[in-house]
């Protein structure tokens, strides 16, 4: 199973865990316990609860926000250029090493 790494907010905490492929980002933060990832729509892309930053070294693997991800991140506060949802992006085997850093909180 691909390993994915969630860094807090500020820095402090690595957690490391592996995650089945073909669930979503947010559903493996959610496994993964990582409470500042929400997810309080279930996934349908409308909350922004689960706002991610990309590792700047993945963000070429991961790939850019999709139209309707970009305009729910509009109401995110603190998006920056690596900003992602993470229930529109699938766990896969070549995310392999994933790094992920949580947001501070809006
Ligand atoms: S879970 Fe609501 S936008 Fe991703």
């Amino acid at each position: 199973m691909p390993k994915l790494t969630f860094i807090s907010a500020d820095g402090e905490t690595t957690k490391t865990v592996e995650s089945p492929v073909g669930i979503t980002l947010m559903e493996a933060a959610r496994n993964a316990g990582i409470d500042s990832v929400a997810g309080d729509c279930g996934g349908a892309c409308i909350c922004g609860t689960c706002h991610i930053y990309i590792d700047p070294a993945w963000w070429e693997k991961v790939g850019e926000p999709i139209d309707i991800e970009q305009a729910t991140m509009e109401f995110s506060e603190n998006v920056t250029p690596h900003s992602r949802l993470a229930c529109r992006i699938e766990v896969a085997a070549e995310l392999d090493g994933l790094v992920l850093r949580v947001p501070p909180e809006d």
